[in-house]
């Protein structure tokens, strides 16, 4: 008989490293849930749709005045305001106007503070890599302390409130906002939100150092028809319970305050109407208690999606649908009072949104602590081990993909050729929308020279550009080693950015040619926020680093690696196709009648290009080597565990990345070929071995059959690998 979940089984939530809350209200909670009803009772109709509208804050902030004084605004009206996106209302003096704003606002009749967000993404006044490179470093206590440093920088440029984690599992290389992902795994993605959530968060969202989070974009945003941003989503309910779902469930479980429903549709309902995922999943099924905001401007594309007229239309749909606060439209505002009256919306599902949005804020504490001492704040901030975070993080990101060698740089001189060596803005990302005024700013160039490399620099080509063959050979000449830069510019990728080729653009296949023609071997650094189709690189050069975009620090944190100075510490999170045509590509693909198995005709693969990826998921080489021994799976009750002999069999220290995979080999329906079950990273001098073990709740082994969550007993075959694709097939059973 198999077990029955009613949903995804706590366990996977508690997997992902959420610590479940209380089911029962902590005697503050119920205070919090006093002060709310004696709030709502309170309020006008006006009042309340007030507070469920979010504003560009760019509107507002050219309503203060240059010298910030700033008359009493209507109290409605600045319900809730987002920062522009560019930080016209953030920025140096962010804390003034935010402190300006919060007075005007609790000087309102119901002394209401504001909730004002902003897209701290990856970066603050302090600039990190990218959500697809950090994920690489499969380092949850690094992304919880990068979740705090942003979150306290944040304070003090006046915002409360950050837009992230991105926690949409995304599987489509052509998909421009898989460089704000984690990647195509849940897991990886699960841990890496809850990671985040609690450094953005804290233990005490009130305690002054800490920030809002919101989980987006609700749900399977990382799946859209054709990798192209916005499209629809078409899935099977057990795919989304049980690839989409996992990081928004684990994401609640870790007390998350908000969560952003994505702009796209689901089965032709638009996620920012639809009551099965917002009312039926998230709040039923999850429990989420937090505030749900729609995207930008996303309640007016209900109209633009042909499912609703605007004004109280689209607001009666957005609101009944789900959506507690609309983000800078004004359906809400404009509509929700008609809907009232016309009867489409009644006052009670208003004061259900209204008392979510007051539950944030009263966990913010802004009741008690509307405005903000910024100078008193600053003083507490060590913005150099912030950029020292910064630099780790960099070096921690980066993947090093091939190396015959010629890694740690130890050649006599180096030539460094391409235009990103020296642009330290290509280093920061797609959502580098902050001044970052506490980044370097500095670049690959700056960083080997950091680190004592005799280094020339000759541009030489640029990733779209044209190559100039006379200075490149010159370059390569002069020179005993050529790191040459590849990849593609962050304003290829991110949002509205989806791409029909991922291979390297421009003229950087002959670049690659030119420079083997010399004889000198070449390290490329590939910068970008997608897998790429490097399939010339992988063959041509000899050494590759896969850079992401590395954050403010990101040319030192490369250079540490490229230099030896750090250990080459990260391992993919999606996997490297050969070409454009293969997306979606990923190593958890479900098995078929005709799966491929090497050396088979009759199965599904393309005909013109190799069936393996170029690089897998968890792939990753370090400057050592390591080997595995004494692979052993058992079953010790609620637990699957996983056991090997590692040992560092190079002449460096180094880092392994233990993984665990597991395949339910016969059940109801088709599943993937392989899941990652489990990580561990271990750290092992030269010669070391050490017996590695992970265990597993056996809860976690299970999927979804009509809607219904299951671990069914059966034999199982598993592998403790360094990668996807590798390892010795072992076998267990669960009873
Ligand atoms: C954007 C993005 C979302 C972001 C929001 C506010 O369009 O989809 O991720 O948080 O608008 O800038």
């Amino acid at each position: 008989m198999s077990k029955l979940f009613s949903s995804l089984p706590l366990a996977a939530c508690l997997v992902a490293g959420a610590a479940v809350r209380g089911t029962f209200a902590a005697p503050q909670e119920i205070d919090v849930e006093r002060r709310i009803d004696a709030l709502v009772a309170r309020m006008t109709l006006e009042e309340k749709i007030g507070q469920l509208r979010q504003t560009n804050g760019g509107a507002v902030g050219e309503a203060l005045s240059e010298d910030m004084s700033a008359a009493p605004l209507d109290p409605a009206f600045l319900a809730d305001v987002t920062a522009g996106r560019y930080g016209s209302l953030l920025g140096r003096r962010g804390a003034v106007s935010y402190n300006i704003l919060q007075r005007a606002a609790v000087a309102g009749r119901l002394g209401i503070p504001l909730l004002i967000g902003h897209d701290m993404i990856h970066s603050s006044r302090t600039c990190y890599p990218i959500p697809l490179a950090l994920a690489c470093a499969f380092d949850e206590d690094l992304w919880t302390r990068i979740g705090a440093a942003i979150a306290v920088e944040s304070l003090t440029v006046g915002c409360n409130w950050t837009f992230t984690p991105m926690i949409d599992v995304a599987r489509d290389a052509r998909w421009g906002r898989i460089a704000e992902s984690a990647g195509s795994d849940p897991l990886v993605t699960s841990r890496f939100g809850v990671a985040l959530v609690k450094g953005l968060q804290g233990d005490d969202l009130a305690d002054g150092r800490h920030i809002a989070a919101c989980a987006k974009h609700y749900v399977a945003y990382g799946a859209p028809l054709g990798g192209r941003d916005y499209n629809a989503v078409e899935l099977s309910d057990a795919t989304l319970r049980d690839v989409y779902l996992p990081p928004f469930r684990a994401a609640v479980a870790a007390g998350v305050a908000t969560v952003m429903p994505a702009f796209h549709s689901y089965n032709d309902v638009p996620c920012t109407m639809n009551a099965y995922l917002l009312r039926d999943i998230l709040r039923g099924e999850m429990g989420f208690r937090g505030l749900t905001i729609s995207d930008w401007g996303a309640v007016d594309e209900l109209v633009a999606h042909g499912v609703a007229t605007p004004g109280a239309d689209a607001a009666a749909k957005a609101l009944n649908g789900g959506i507690d606060m609309e983000m800078v439209t004004t359906h809400f505002a404009d509509g929700l009072a008609e809907a009232v009256a016309k009867g489409t919306v009644r006052e009670a599902a208003i004061d259900a949104a209204v008392r979510n949005v007051l539950r944030v804020k009263f966990r913010l504490g802004l009741f008690d602590h509307p405005t903000i001492d910024a100078a008193a704040l600053e003083a507490t901030i060590d913005f150099a081990a912030h950029r020292a975070l910064a630099r780790e993080a960099a070096a921690k990101s980066c993947v090093l993909l091939k190396n015959d060698g010629v890694l740690p740089l130890a050649a006599p001189r180096v030539a460094l050729v391409g235009d990103i060596a020296t642009n330290s803005r290509q280093m920061q990302g797609t959502w580098s929308t902050f001044d970052f005024s506490n980044t370097t700013n500095d670049t690959l160039l700056a960083g080997l020279v950091a680190d004592g490399v005799d280094v020339a620099y000759t541009e030489a080509y640029t990733l779209t550009g044209r190559v100039d063959r006379v200075a490149l050979a010159r370059a390569c000449d002069a020179a005993d080693v050529v790191v040459a830069c590849f990849g593609d510019y962050l304003e290829k990728t991110g949002e509205n950015n989806a791409s029909a080729r991922i291979e390297l653009p421009g003229e950087q296949l002959a670049v690659i040619d030119a420079v083997k023609a010399t004889g000198r071997p070449l390290v490329a650094v590939v910068f970008g926020g997608r897998p790429l189709a490097i399939p010339e690189l992988a063959e041509k050069a000899d050494a590759i680093v896969m850079a992401w975009n590395p954050g403010g620090a990101g040319g030192w944190g490369v250079a540490d690696v490229l230099t030896g100075a750090a250990e080459p510490y990260g391992r993919l999170t999606t996997d490297f196709p050969t070409a454009t045509g293969e997306c979606p590509k990923f190593y958890s693909r479900t098995l078929t009648g005709r799966h491929h198995v090497p050396g088979a005709r009759w199965t599904t693969r393309y005909n013109d290009v190799p069936f393996a990826s170029v690089y897998p998921f968890g792939y990753g080489r370090t400057y050592t080597t390591f080997a595995y021994a004494g692979e052993r799976v058992s079953v010790e009750g609620a637990e699957v565990v996983f056991a090997a002999d590692v040992t560092n069999t190079g002449s460096r220290k180094g880092r392994e990345l233990v993984q665990v995979y597991t395949h339910d080999v016969v059940a109801q329906t088709v599943r993937p070929r392989r899941e990652l079950k489990g990580f561990r990273r271990v750290e092992l001098a030269p010669g070391e071995t050490r017996r590695v073990e992970i265990r597993v709740p056996a809860a976690t082994l299970g999927y979804t059959v009509d809607k219904v969550y299951r671990v069914e007993p059966g034999r199982f075959e598993a592998w403790i690998a360094p990668d996807s694709d590798s390892g010795k097939t072992l076998t267990f059973r669960l009873d």
